[in-house]
């Protein structure tokens, strides 16, 4: 019925809506689902809402947006409005100012700067490092035995990052720089993300020991690095980069962007590869059409960078990977201002999420979306998508700056592995999940070496 007070507006003024809103607590909102299960909450209330609904966090009011068009609405075209959401903001007591969190034009200028690292050229040429860090790793692997393949990947991602970023070998600087790390990723954990750092807890003691040593150990190479010149890692690659307006980086802006690649360039690498080793041993077929392409291409001789175009089969594994487990499972904005997305208006101050978690097991844009099909990204399938219907490293102007460094290690590591070894899962339970910052696995990744 219509109402019977007329609203008077001029013609091309729309009414404000909101989207739906989910089924919540009074004061507390959805905090409590949320904190209990990510992953089933943000499925349930897309399924019962569609492409957009409100919720709410004590002091955070929260749209999610599922349909490509609106994501392409917050990653590209409103993306001037916006501003990095307050569980990223957080991030900054580790990362400083650093390409993740910062903004406007000083992030510009970084990633302008930054940019260079990861040309073509430059990241083919980690690709040695990434293989014989890889045939090293599963040297001492042997037949029957059971494996986390989870900490073995976390441990070979971040050796591979600490000598392509930082050029430091393994054992030493890598193995300290690793338990800092370990402190650090299980403060920013579940409901750890939501404490302040402020707050005189031992957790929050330990997350700031670590930081510091973590500081420690990136100054010291920034300080060696000044001294001895370009050694052909990224870290001489950003200290020799200087900008047009104000000269070179400061030590303390050195510090936050290598701190940030050292964090999203390894873990999340790890967890595409345990979760694509998992899959394998979950579909023996897949891992036999992988080790055909293998055979094929390589014979029996280590990969290269130079191999990456024929080695379709493992691309799609690793696509397909992230498809079903992204590591970076949702994303977030804030806006400054009021703005239209998916057809709504959303106020100054709204948290806007979107959801890899979501999105990429949406059956309008993936057939059968709970099966793992590496082949369905044969022929281009990945044109033939809505933008943004599948985004493991985000959109726009911020898309993830590493993501070809991230693609080839994955490709060249999964091949290296998989010319020795094929796995069997131990139990056929599906794998339990801990969603934090990153999708982790909870139990770890357990698969019998064959
Ligand atoms: C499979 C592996 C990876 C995944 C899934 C991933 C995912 C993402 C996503 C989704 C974003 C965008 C976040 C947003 O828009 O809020 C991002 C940004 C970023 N990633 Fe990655 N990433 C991966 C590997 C890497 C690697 C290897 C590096 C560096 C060596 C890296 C460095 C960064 C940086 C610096 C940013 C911020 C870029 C900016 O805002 O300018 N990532 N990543």
């Amino acid at each position: 019925m219509e109402p019977s007070i007329a609203v008077h507006r001029t013609p091309n003024e729309r009414a404000p809506k909101s989207p739906p809103r989910a089924r919540e607590l009074p004061v507390v909102g959805s905090s409590l689902d949320l904190l209990r299960d990510p992953l089933r909450f943000l499925e349930r209330v897309s399924r019962e809402h569609g492409d957009a609904v409100e919720f709410n966090l004590p002091g955070q009011r929260i749209f999610l947006f599922n349909h490509p068009d609106a994501i392409e609405q917050v990653l590209v075209t409103e993306r001037d409005r916006l501003v990095k959401d307050k569980l990223t903001r957080e991030l900054s007591v580790m990362l400083g100012n650093g390409l993740l969190v910062s903004e406007g034009a000083f992030w510009r200028k970084q990633r302008r700067l930054a940019q260079p690292g990861f040309h073509r050229e430059r990241v083919a040429a980690y690709g040695d490092v990434m293989v014989r860090y890889a045939e090293r790793a599963v040297a001492d692997w042997t037949r029957g035995e059971t494996r986390d393949v989870h900490k073995d990947m976390m441990r070979l991602t971040l050796d591979i990052v600490a000598k392509t970023l930082f050029g430091v070998e393994i054992a030493s600087v890598a193995r300290k720089i690793e338990r800092s790390l370990e402190v650090l990723m299980d403060r920013f954990a579940g409901i750890g993300s939501l404490i302040p750092i402020g707050l005189p807890l031992p957790s929050n003691r330990r997350a700031r020991r670590a930081i510091a040593e973590l500081d420690e150990v990136v100054y010291g190479i920034i300080r060696e690095r000044r001294q001895g010149g370009d050694q052909g890692d990224l870290i001489s690659m950003l200290i020799a980069a200087t900008s047009d307006e104000d000269g070179s980086m400061t030590d303390t802006q050195l510090r936050d962007e290598a701190m940030t690649l050292l964090l999203a360039g390894h873990e999340t690498t790890a967890l595409t590869l345990g979760y694509a080793l998992h899959l394998l041993a979950r579909h023996p077929k897949a891992a036999g059409a992988l080790a055909a392409e293998i055979d094929e291409v390589l014979g029996d001789r280590p990969a290269t960078a130079a191999d990456m175009p024929r080695l379709r089969y493992a691309e799609g594994v690793v696509r397909e990977s992230m498809r079903l487990y992204p590591p970076a499972w949702a994303l977030g904005r804030e806006t400054l201002e009021p703005c239209t997305i998916g057809g709504y208006h959303v106020p100054k101050g709204t948290q806007l999420w979107v959801a890899q978690w979501v999105v990429h097991r949406d059956a309008r844009w993936f057939a059968e979306p709970e099966a793992f099909r590496p082949e369905r990204w044969e022929n281009d399938f990945a044109k033939s998508l809505p933008r943004h219907a599948y985004f493991p490293f985000g959109g726009g102007p911020r898309i993830c700056i590493g993501n070809a460094f991230a693609m080839m290690e994955a490709v060249l590591i999964l091949v290296t592995i998989a010319r020795r070894f094929r796995f069997q899962p131990t139990t056929h339970a599906p794998i339990a999940l801990a969603p934090s910052v990153t999708l982790r696995p909870k139990n770890g990744i357990p698969l019998v070496c064959r």
